[in-house]
């Protein structure tokens, strides 16, 4: 029996590899305007999600992307209601827990980028299971960005080099760009290629600061929950026929 028909309609666009990006990061956004615009609980919006997400990771596994980031609560995020941040925990401790094997059996290592300080214990720990449990696979990496701050991350980063140059490990000749990735929450991410961010709003939300420096950003007008892997497709599409100089010249 076909357990998934969209799945097998899945049909991602013939792009050179050169062309397609190695790295897209991605804002999950829009999800209350999609449960307030239906009269329902923005909590609702959350909810529809998690199946887009796991779309949106089969349409990378069909590409042959080989890091995805997805950015699921931000240190700014805090700010919400109690009841909204109270869900948004357990919500992110369940998706974890449901859809771990699930990523395990397609190939994907799962890797946690954020800051520890405040996030849920639960959280944490099917964010630790997740990593242990998929340690090994090489298909495709998918960043779970929770708790994550591109200041904070900085921050953490900077923070360690200090304590390692205060213990004479270090000198200052040692703070390069590549010490500092060294310790930042996944020292083993490539740079971005392709930034990404439904919902309509054109900014980063202090997303994965340093390591979009260079990316290209491509925003669309769907909410998340709305999002499918067409769109995906779409944009990497659009990456494609960019024109990368990284400050250099042809
Ligand atoms: C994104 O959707 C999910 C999180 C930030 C956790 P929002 O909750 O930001 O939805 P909008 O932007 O208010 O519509
Ligand atoms: C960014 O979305 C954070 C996540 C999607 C997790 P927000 O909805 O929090 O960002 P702003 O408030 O629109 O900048
Ligand atoms: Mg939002």
């Amino acid at each position: 029996m076909k357990e998934n028909p969209q799945k097998e309609a899945l049909r991602p666009p013939e792009i050179p590899e050169k062309f397609l990006p190695r790295h897209i990061a991605l804002v999950m956004d829009g999800n209350g305007r999609w449960a307030t615009e239906r009269g329902l609980e923005r909590t609702e919006g959350h909810k529809r999600g998690e199946k887009v997400l796991m779309d949106v990771v089969d349409a990378c596994l069909a590409l042959g992307i080989e890091y995805l980031s997805a950015y699921a609560f931000s240190t700014e995020n805090w700010r919400r209601s109690r009841d909204e941040v109270r869900f948004l925990m357990g919500f992110n401790r369940d998706v974890l827990r449901r859809q771990r094997d699930v990523l395990h059996e397609k190939g994907v290592r799962v890797v946690w980028a954020g800051r520890r300080p405040r996030l849920w214990r639960s959280v944490i720990r099917e964010l630790e299971a997740a990593e242990e449990l998929t340690r090994h696979n090489t298909r495709m990496t998918l960043v779970m960005c929770v708790n994550y701050g591109g200041r904070a991350e900085l921050i953490d980063g900077i923070s360690t080099l200090i304590d390692k140059a205060n213990r004479g490990e270090i000198t200052r000749r040692d703070v390069t760009e590549k010490n500092l990735q060294r310790y930042l929450y996944d020292p083993g991410m490539p740079e971005v290629d392709l930034f990404l961010r439904p919902s309509g709003e054109k900014r980063t939300s202090n997303f994965l600061l340093w390591q979009s420096a260079y990316a290209e950003h491509v925003y669309q007008d769907v909410l998340f929950p709305d999002y499918t892997p067409q769109h995906l497709f779409d944009a990497v599409t659009e990456y494609a026929h960019r024109d990368r100089r990284f400050g250099g010249t042809k």
